[in-house]
């Protein structure tokens, strides 16, 4: 095993090896590691609802009603009523004819892609989208083209060079490590004009963009435009799971060649419910998303004018770029001595020289939590010289 020790020092020496970390108590915006409090913003749980009481409900009881595993993959013998009925839910949130579940969002892209796409087909991909689009890619064969980060100049030179009558431009919806929303409309006009079809991952929109929540197309008014909508359940909707939105006929045939779905056991009704009931308290919750929104645009605002490098997002994504991974990593461990959790970002997750600090929102933390957190973080910031003393 030489060649894995020395791969790991090679990890170590570049300040990007990782550890897990253990967290003791639900989700939700203070968390207990190791016995000691810390005020956790670094979770996808958006809309706080990893803690609430009706999802718990709602699994509990669906485990009174039919026990804990799925026992089977779906095409034998995992399928539920309530897988149906989810997927029923997803098509309606999403407005689209069909849905179907996968167990992860990471499955859905990887699956989806590979039995969209072959060897015969071109994909235009962002250069800032997800690891499991990447990957779901290079599964399929498909020649990849890699356009800029939201540069539709370089997508249309690119689609005029390399197009062929398979093609297929993707993209995230929100971009989960820079929380910036893509241009959809440009991109479906493109799409349009050159005979493309598009596909679009909301794992990070869903729930917290559009009407009721519902995404990216939404958002921009594109609804029906897109042809394959992709989105997790494990992130807004407080849950596990992604899932494939479309046509019928792009539903059935996923059904019948999606490898990531045909082989793998089916999602656990518990966690099946707790997406049902989820669905259901988002759509009519724009309280939540709303509030959510307001407190991301007063922190970012708060860092930017103490002098972070802050991306400005609409979503509640906020990064703080902080440049090499040793000094991200530096700023992440020391903000934890003081009892903050925000994690350091860093290659291959994003490209090399733009490491941060990705802190994510929840709609239950409360202004106390982020007055706290942003106190620390200014203190932690001047300390490291991250920012300097004169803005504040
Ligand atoms: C944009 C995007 N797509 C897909 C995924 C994968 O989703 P999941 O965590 O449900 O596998 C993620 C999650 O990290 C993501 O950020």
């Amino acid at each position: 095993m030489n060649y894995v020790i020395e791969k790991l020092q090679k990890i170590k020496t570049k300040e990007l090896y990782r550890k897990l970390k253990y967290i003791e108590t639900a989700q939700s915006p203070r968390v207990k590691m190791g016995g000691k409090d810390f005020i956790l913003l670094g979770s996808n749980n958006y809309l706080g609802l990893c803690d609430d009481y009706r999802l718990k409900k709602a699994a509990i009881d669906a485990i009174h009603k039919y026990g804990v595993g799925s026992g089977g993959s779906r095409l034998t013998t995992g399928s539920y009523d309530i897988h149906k009925e989810l997927e029923k839910k997803i098509a309606s949130f999403k407005g689209t004819e069909a849905s179907l579940i996968f167990n992860t969002g990471y499955m859905a892209n990887v699956g989806i892609i590979s039995a969209i796409c072959d060897r015969n087909w071109v994909i235009f991909c962002d250069k800032l989208n997800h690891a499991s689009i990447i990957d779901g890619c290079r599964l399929s064969d498909a020649k990849l083209i890699r356009y800029k980060h939201c540069d539709m100049t370089d997508l249309l030179y690119k689609v005029n060079k390399y197009k062929k009558n398979n093609s297929l431009i993707v993209t995230d919806g929100v971009f989960s490590m820079d929380g910036d929303i893509a241009p959809l409309p440009d991109i479906v006009k493109i799409a349009k004009e050159n005979d493309i079809i598009t596909m679009v991952d909301d794992a990070h929109a869903t729930g917290i963009l559009g009407k009721n929540g519902s995404g990216t197309a939404s958002y921009f008014n594109c609804d029906n435009q897109i042809n394959i909508m992709m989105g997790t359940l494990s992130k807004s909707i407080a849950s596990e799971g992604g899932y494939a939105a479309g046509s019928k006929d792009l539903i059935d045939y996923l059904k019948n060649s999606a490898r990531s779905f045909i082989y793998s056991t089916a999602l656990s009704p518990a966690t099946i419910a707790v997406s049902i009931k989820s669905l259901e308290i988002i759509e009519n919750d724009e309280k939540r998303r709303s509030n959510l929104l307001k407190m991301s645009n007063w922190l970012q605002n708060e860092l930017s004018i103490a002098g972070f490098n802050v991306l400005k997002t609409k979503t509640p994504i906020i990064p703080i770029m902080v440049g090499p991974a040793y000094k991200a990593v530096e700023f992440s461990k020391n903000l934890l001595r003081e009892g903050i959790y925000i994690p350091a970002i860093r290659p291959p997750s994003v490209p090399e020289g733009t490491s941060r600090l990705r802190i994510s929102l929840m709609a239950t933390h409360t202004p106390q939590d982020l007055e706290e957190a942003l106190t620390k973080i200014k203190l932690i910031g001047k300390d490291l010289n991250i920012i300097g003393g004169q803005n504040d």
